[in-house]
């Protein structure tokens, strides 16, 4: 871990006009500076940096952020990684922190198995090289299926022998320990004995996005009906399937510039396709997606091309985890390799040309192929064509991101034309499972309403607009009460104290219902305890940078909210400084009085049980205190707050 002091230096040196400025052409633009986007293509600059919030935003793509994300987001750093650049930039000297017993000993195992690997692979790649019985049976048998030697070479592609103990024998000597060599999955246990786990097996080493070796992918080379094909390494520290794509080591950069990554099942694909001048390709494994692997995919591109073999019990797998992947906003295409071949032999039999024409004149976009599949599986079955309509309506529902809005109206427009429907019933059952998931989103905000009687089904479900207007109102007004607790935390309240304090007094979980936003004010809090006078800085540099991302996007440029806003809800969204008191009174009131008209509630619905003569008495009670509770704080505040 990188010491707090050195964060601390970094960040008071930091310039983001000076680091922006080295990757973007800037021009200064009032107080702001203005350039054009890195992150998508644009003719007319709409990407706008401002040295004093120390914060960008593109008003194009929409990305924003600070001054590490920026390094993040645009070298494809990782947060330490980007501190250690800003740290080089500026001559900083990092500082390590002493780490926590259990931390240190996690790193240590990490470490030892990366070295482990290392060995293991060399020894493992040289076997098959260099050996007798490595060539004649591990190098034979790839070269007939077609490998060259610089391909396997490139992959680090080995071969462990056919002897009980050949590799342990080699790693013990080496001083390896036993519970090391057993979780590496390399060596197994036999009777007491430690035996090499992947005997008489073709080995694929798997390689992180580093070029390191975290595990393993062991092929039986005769075919044998009681032995697995495949042997994988099991998950330890450093080998998490869910977060594994073979080969992206190798593909990266040619995904990068290529703007595409070409999804495939196995490891051979992935070589071949290589050996082939293919090289934006990895493969999962034939499981389906997690939003992990998505997410890597998308570190380098927004296009994924899944190409499988037609038949392949793999290809409903991959399917599974795409409708989130819509949901990411990466758009996802499907081949499907036909006459039983699968990536490899077809590339193998038809040659690197032909097999790039075959991708490009069959790739099909993956939402339109599902419908066709689903027509096809339905037939003249009107029920199951039924099913059909309503399945593809939920899937474009998914597509829910306002720059993504374009993309859903061309998908209902080729979806009814291939349903032979019309586009406005589409487009109208897109919207109802719209309502649907925004209704849902609404009950988990705000749990109260869960309780209210739906006599009309048609009246408890709000229209879309309705809804987000009131999930809106009330996150501006949580999102208020953060920023004003961030910007004038530490400027004076009344009676002598500070803002921060006075806040942080008031705004507890109740008041708070965002989680984001109320680990915002806890982090904040913890802070503030350990004598640290925090700034919308600290949560720049926090290691959580989703956290740090949350407090950017509170931090928003003066002319982001519209007038519009400001008319409909009266609020004070402008938070000049010299209105700052009235600011966090107006937030703390709205939500106070919030938090008021939910007890009321509950204890009306409290009141309509069962209850002695006394407990009524009681309750009546509290119901009165809190309506005063109510009136006062409207009088205090009426002329500013409408509910
Ligand atoms: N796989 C696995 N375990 C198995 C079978 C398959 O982990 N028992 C994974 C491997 O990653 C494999 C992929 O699924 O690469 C695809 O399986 P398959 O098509 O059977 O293997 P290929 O890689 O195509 O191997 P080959 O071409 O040598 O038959
Ligand atoms: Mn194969």
């Amino acid at each position: 871990m990188i010491s707090p002091a050195t964060i601390q230096q970094i960040q008071n040196r930091i310039d983001i006009i000076d680091v922006v400025g080295s990757f973007v052409k800037l021009k200064k633009r009032g107080t702001n500076y203005l350039g054009l986007c890195p992150f998508h293509n644009e003719k007319t600059p709409s990407f706008t940096v401002s040295p004093n919030k120390e914060i960008y935003k593109c008003f194009g793509c929409g990305k924003s952020g600070n001054t590490i994300s920026f390094v993040m987001e645009h070298e494809k750093y990782s947060y330490v990684e980007a501190l250690r650049w800003l740290a080089n930039r500026y001559n900083i000297e990092v500082e390590e922190t002493a780490q926590s017993a259990e931390v240190r000993e996690q790193q240590q195992l990490a470490d030892s198995l990366y070295i482990l690997n290392q060995f293991a692979q060399k020894y493992f790649t040289h076997t098959l090289f260099d050996s007798e019985e490595g060539q004649t049976v591990g190098l034979s048998y790839l070269e007939e299926r077609g490998f060259s030697k610089a391909i396997l070479e490139k992959f680090q592609v080995g071969y462990c022998k056919e002897t009980r103990q050949a590799f342990v024998t080699e790693a013990l000597a080496k001083q390896y320990n036993r519970e090391l060599l057993l979780k590496s999955g390399l060596v197994s246990l036999r009777n007491e004995d430690l035996v090499d786990n992947y005997r008489g097996r073709i080995i694929f080493p798997v390689h992180n996005t580093t070029g390191k070796v975290i595990g393993f992918g062991a092929r039986i080379i005769r075919k044998n009906d009681k032995a697995p094909k495949y042997i994988n390494t099991p998950e330890n520290e450093i080998y998490v399937k869910s977060r594994i794509l073979y080969g992206m080591y190798f593909a990266r950069q040619v995904i990068d510039k290529q703007d595409e990554c070409l999804l495939v099942e196995g490891y051979t694909d992935v070589i071949s396709l290589h050996q082939a001048g293919i090289e934006n390709v990895v493969a999962s494994g034939g499981t389906s997606l997690t939003t992990e692997q998505i997410r890597l995919v998308r570190k380098y591109t927004n296009n994924l091309t899944i190409i499988y073999d037609g038949d392949s019990a793999g290809i409903k797998a991959a399917l599974r985890g795409l409708d989130m992947a819509l949901e990411e906003g990466l758009h996802v295409k499907l081949v499907l390799i036909p006459d039983k071949e699968d990536p490899d032999s077809y590339v193998n039999k038809v040659g690197a040309d032909t097999f790039r024409n075959f991708v490009a004149e069959n790739k099909k976009d993956f939402v339109l192929f599902q419908l066709e599949v689903a027509l096809k599986d339905a037939g003249n079955d009107s029920q199951k064509k039924a099913a059909a309509v309503n399945q593809i309506a939920e899937t474009l529902a998914r597509i829910n991101k306002a720059e993504d809005f374009t993309r859903q109206q061309d998908y209902i427009r080729q979806c009814a034309s291939l349903l032979k429907i019309e586009e406005e019933g589409l487009n109208n059952l897109v919207n109802k499972f719209i309502r649907e998931r925004v209704s849902k989103l609404e009950a988990k905000w705000n749990p109260a309403d869960d309780n209210l009687p739906a006599t009309d089904q048609e009246q408890a479900v709000p229209t879309t607009d309705e809804s987000l207007q009131l999930l809106l109102k009330d996150e501006l007004q949580e999102r208020a009460a953060v920023r004003v607790l961030i910007e004038y935390g530490a400027m004076d309240w009344e009676d002598g104290r500070k803002v921060a304090p006075y806040m942080l007094e008031e705004l507890d979980e109740e008041m708070v219902s965002n989680p984001d936003l109320f680990r915002v004010i806890q982090v904040y809090r913890n802070w503030v305890q350990a004598g640290i006078e925090p700034n919308a800085k600290n949560f720049f540099y926090h290691e959580d940078q989703t956290l740090s991302a949350i407090v950017v996007s509170l931090l928003a440029f003066p002319y982001e909210i519209s007038t519009k806003w400001k008319d409909k809800f009266r609020m004070a969204v402008a938070a000049r400084e010299e209105v700052y008191l009235q600011d966090i009174k107006n937030t703390i009131a709205y939500l106070k009085l919030r938090k008021i008209k939910k007890m009321i509630e509950e204890n009306q619905a409290d009141l309509l049980k069962e209850h002695t003569a006394d407990e009524q008495v009681t309750l009546l009670q509290t119901h009165q205190a809190l309506k005063q509770m109510e009136r006062d704080l409207l009088k205090e505040y009426g002329t500013v707050i409408v509910r």
